[in-house]
Parts: structure tokens; C-alpha cells; sequence
């Protein structure tokens, strides 16, 4: 059985921090409910309500920084492209793992829009989360081309049917919505060494290079994924095809892995 433990003061107390909007003609106003924790600080987490004149806000993060400029400069999360290409602003929004950038206000009903870290991830300060092990579970997947022969004088050469093989997994921005929102990430994605399930977004990366036709390490990477934890630990819950802004599927992508393990003749694959 699973035994959990939440980190000493990890309980949400009630000393938020209400800001309200000074009310003008033509405004339309919002509440923003924001995760504030400073681990540094003996303070507990809270959450601190904004409400914000959001007539020119259409993204979640459009709010977010006119909150950052205009009213709390201390608030502290991630972005970069607003774009949905960078990956950086992924929060746990109204209940839900997206990128604040692409989700529109619209999208999110009436109510008072919440917005929390990513799930089960050690937070920095407050939505920002500590990824390392997360990036380190990617790089463990070795994501990039190896292969045996010797290297071409001019480029790798692909073919287009090979190419389109990796439509639907060359896009992962590695947003981590996926590994964070699946269940069986958060009991065994974080410990170390062999008892540990590599998480959607790893595996849909591993994926993307076992299905690479210039890539001569297949058997190598299948041996990497061939324990009880690593690859196995995923249950079809469905959770990262559900929320992934990219409109991936890494549950299909962990099939397609089990399939070549199941057909590699003597254990081995062709190549
Ligand atoms: S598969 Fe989708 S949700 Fe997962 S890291 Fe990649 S882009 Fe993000
Ligand atoms: S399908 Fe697998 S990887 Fe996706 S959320 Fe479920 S257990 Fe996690
Ligand atoms: S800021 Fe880059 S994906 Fe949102």
C-alpha cells in the first residue's frame, strides 16, 4: 500500500490576501484565486484573490502578468513565448493542466478562475515548480539520434513516409502537463534509480526516437524502458492524452512502446 506524506506546511491556511478592483464604467471584472508559497518563509501556503479589470485580458496569462504589473509584483511563475511553444507557463488551471498562454478567459466559464502549480511537483516559489527530475527523466531517455554507421558526408536521409512517422510526437513542447496530472506518475515518478515509472512525457519522447527510421539503437533503448516500473506503470488512466495542449497522445505512444517489446524476436528487436 502507498503511503503518502505531505511536506511540513503544506496545508493551505486561511491568511489570504484579498485584492479588489477599484470599479469603472465599461470595466468587466474577474477573480483571479492564486497558489502563493514561499518555502523559504515558515508561512504556510494561502491562496490570494485578485480581481482584475479583464476587459483587455483574453489569456489566463494576460492576467496574470497585469496582476504581476500592476498590483503584486512578488507573484512569481514562469513564461516566455505566449505562444504555447516554450512550454513554461504550464499551471493546474480551474482544476486542469494547461498552458496559461493558449487557454482563454472564455474557455472557463463565469466563475472565479483558480490557478495553481502543476500537481505533485516541489514548488519553488510560488507556481513555479522545481522540474529537475522531470528534465532528468528525459534526458534518461537519451533524446537524441544515435546510430552505428558511420556518419554521412552530406545529412541523414529520411524518407517522407518515415518522416510522418513522427507527426504526433515531434510536437511535445515537454510542458510536463501530462506526467503531472497522471496518478500513477505521482506514486512512482519521483524516487530513484529502478523502481521508477518514467511518466508520459518521457516515454512519448522515447517513442518519438524508437520510431525514428535513422535511429540505429533500438534495442539498446528498449532494453533502458524493460523493467517492472519505468515503462509498466502506466495504467490507461488517460489523464495525459486528456490534458496535453498539444492534442498529443503519450498513452498511445506507451502502447506502441509494449507492442515492440512483446515482438522483439528472443527478446531483441530488428535493429
Ligand atoms: S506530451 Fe503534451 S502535455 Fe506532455 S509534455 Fe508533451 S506537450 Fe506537454
Ligand atoms: S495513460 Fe498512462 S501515462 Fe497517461 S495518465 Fe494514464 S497512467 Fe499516466
Ligand atoms: S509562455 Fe510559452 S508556452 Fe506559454
Amino acid at each position: 500500500m502507498v503511503q503518502l506524506t505531505l511536506p511540513k506546511n503544506s496545508k493551505i491556511t486561511g491568511n489570504s490576501k484579498v485584492h479588489t478592483a477599484e470599479k469603472k464604467d465599461g470595466g468587466a471584472y474577474r477573480t483571479f484565486k492564486v497558489y502563493r508559497y514561499d518555502p523559504d518563509t515558515p508561512e504556510n501556503p494561502r491562496i490570494d484573490s485578485y480581481e482584475i479589470d479583464v476587459s483587455n485580458v483574453s489569456m489566463v496569462l494576460d492576467g496574470l502578468i497585469k496582476i504581476k504589473n500592476e498590483i503584486d509584483p512578488s507573484l512569481a511563475f514562469r513564461r516566455s513565448c505566449r505562444e504555447g511553444v516554450c512550454g513554461s507557463c504550464a499551471f493546474n488551471i480551474n482544476g486542469a493542466n494547461t498552458l496559461a498562454c493558449t487557454i482563454g478567459l472564455d474557455e472557463l466559464g463565469d466563475g472565479d478562475i483558480t490557478v495553481y502549480p502543476l500537481p505533485h511537483q516541489p514548488v519553488v516559489k510560488d507556481l513555479v515548480t522545481d522540474l529537475s527530475k522531470f528534465y532528468e527523466q528525459h534526458a534518461y531517455i537519451e533524446p537524441y539520434l544515435k546510430a552505428k554507421d558511420d556518419e554521412p558526408d552530406d545529412e541523414w536521409r529520411q524518407s517522407q513516409a518515415d518522416r510522418e512517422k513522427l507527426d504526433g510526437l515531434y510536437e511535445c513542447i515537454l510542458c510536463a502537463c501530462c506526467s503531472t496530472s497522471c496518478p500513477s506518475y505521482w506514486w512512482n515518478g519521483d524516487k530513484d534509480g529502478e523502481d521508477e515509472y518514467l511518466g508520459p512525457a518521457a516515454l512519448l519522447q522515447a517513442y518519438r526516437w524508437l520510431s525514428d527510421s535513422r535511429d540505429q539503437h533500438t534495442n539498446e533503448r528498449l532494453d533502458k524502458l524493460e523493467d517492472d516500473f519505468k515503462l509498466y506503470r502506466c495504467h490507461t488512466i488517460m489523464n495525459c492524452a486528456q490534458v496535453c495542449p498539444k492534442h498529443l497522445n503519450p498513452a498511445k505512444a506507451i502502447v506502441e512502446i509494449k507492442k515492440m517489446m512483446v515482438s522483439r524476436p528472443d527478446g531483441k528487436a530488428a535493429k
